[in-house]
């Protein structure tokens, strides 16, 4: 496809819906609290928004502004700022559109059960038991068709391109979520026990404070803004000229932190809810219960004692699971969708078929395998991957990307921005600071 036919967004009010649907996905409403009450409540949070300002924002603007000076997929964008080397942005390119793809693999696993749990109290409802504890309960036969199911609806959303598919969808989907979490976040407020979570959450308790836990925060900060596989990336090259980066970024990374904050708010206090109706939410030793269990087993239990109400709270919050998870699932396989259109010149409606038929294989394989699998490519594409391609893109911006083009590509939507303060301290700090920061907390995972 030729790039003059290229997708774009069509405001920037779109576009930061859909990056911020991009960046809100499991990370912000299952990844964030749970870590967050494993690694002991508030301790994490300080930690955890100190890393989303002084690293995660400011390589969402280099990710944004090299894709949004390329025009193009990841592959072609990143040949165009680093020009020197024949291989190097090719290579780059393709591990990201690979990374991108293997998160993909296992997360449309996880949203697949979400979806079982949002469809199982309704079955339940009408009296449908053995359908609804199939869908709540492990199997190959479950796993596969729910994977399958919510694969479709990606490459339905993904099909239909930038504006009329992405964009329209998350437009859509995005404001349906904030509103089912603020009615979320009310309810359980009025719940008894809910007080101490909210204790736990915001009152912080720095003895938790450990190398460990810095490196958790680092790496869902970096997972929660779909930083380092080529997604934002992406995305950037569909921002019209005239957009203010840093501005833009500083709006999605905001809504991104608000949202974890908020599932914080909400699930934080619903462990406590839960505890005070007799589920058990901590192990002997007093460490909380895995993470899976919090989600799929606390949660659940909690509904469960609220009667009729709590057949509707499950069935909202399953939804939103499933909303956060589509928003962000689009972005992931507009990765490698946007490199064989422009790149194999593959129509746009093939490549998204056979791109996203190859990745429903290789999470039918993980969900066939998934005691050997699914926490390996999870472990691989988010704790090892992401870090390393984020570094590489830190060092793209900041080394080998000549200063000036850069700042004549951010001025092109803030003209002022050679005389601001962002413009002083941001080249600089992406040049040092970040690789700096991004290898050193590297280190610490492999050590
Ligand atoms: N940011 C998403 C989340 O928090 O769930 C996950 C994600 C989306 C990671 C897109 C990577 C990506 F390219």
């Amino acid at each position: 496809m030729a790039s003059n036919s290229r997708g774009h967004f069509s405001s920037r009010f779109g576009f930061i819906l859909a990056a911020a649907g991009s960046a809100v996905g499991l990370g912000n409403v299952w990844g964030f609290p749970t870590q967050t009450a494993s690694n002991g409540g508030g301790a994490f949070l300080v930690v955890y928004l100190a890393m989303v300002f002084l690293i995660a924002f400011p390589m969402l603007v280099a990710e944004l502004t090299i894709g949004r000076y390329g025009q193009s997929n990841p592959i072609a964008s990143l040949k165009s700022v680093w020009t020197n080397s024949r291989f190097g942005a090719p290579v780059l390119g393709v591990i990201a559109m690979i990374a991108a793809s293997m998160i993909l693999s296992f997360y449309s696993i996880l949203a697949g059960w979400l979806m079982g749990f949002a469809i199982a109290p309704l079955l339940e409802l009408f009296g449908l038991s053995a359908a609804a504890e199939w869908l709540i309960n492990f199997s190959n036969g479950r796993n596969l068709l729910l994977t399958l199911a919510f694969s479709l609806l990606t490459i339905f959303v993904v099909r239909k391109g930038v504006a009329n598919g992405i964009e329209k969808w998350s437009t859509r989907l995005m404001p349906v979520l904030f509103v089912l979490f603020a009615i979320m976040i009310v309810y359980i407020f009025t719940q008894p026990g809910a007080m101490d979570g909210l204790k736990m959450y915001l009152v912080p308790d720095f003895s938790h404070l450990s190398p460990s836990l810095v490196v958790n925060a680092m790496g869902q900060a970096f997972f929660s803004l779909s930083l380092g596989v080529g997604t934002m990336m992406v995305y950037g090259s569909y921002l019209k000229k005239d957009v203010n980066i840093p501005k833009t970024a500083a709006q999605v990374a905001s809504i991104d932190t608000a949202v974890a904050f908020a599932a914080g708010l909400m699930i934080l206090p619903a462990m406590f809810v839960a505890k005070h109706n007799g589920v058990e939410i901590f192990n002997d030793a007093g460490e909380l219960i895995s993470s899976g269990d919090l989600v799929f087993t606390v949660l659940p239990a909690m509904f469960d004692t609220m009667g009729s109400a709590g057949i509707l709270l499950a069935v909202g919050f399953f939804i939103l699971m499933v909303i956060a998870a589509l928003t962000s699932s689009i972005s992931m396989l507009e990765v490698p969708v946007a490199c064989a259109q422009d790149e194999l010149k593959m129509e746009r409606g093939t490549a998204t078929f056979v791109i996203g038929g190859i990745i429903l294989i290789l999470s039918v394989i993980i969900a066939l395998n998934f005691g050997s699998l699914f926490d390996l490519v999870a472990e691989i594409s988010t704790v090892y991957m992401q870090p390393l391609i984020g570094l590489a893109f830190a060092i793209i911006v900041g080394w080998v990307w000549n200063r000036n083009k850069l700042l004549q590509e951010l001025q092109q939507g803030c003209p002022e921005l050679a005389t601001s303060l962002f413009w002083k301290i941001w080249p600089w700090y992406v040049r040092i600071v970040c690789p700096i920061a991004i290898a050193a907390i590297f280190l610490v995972t492999v050590i």
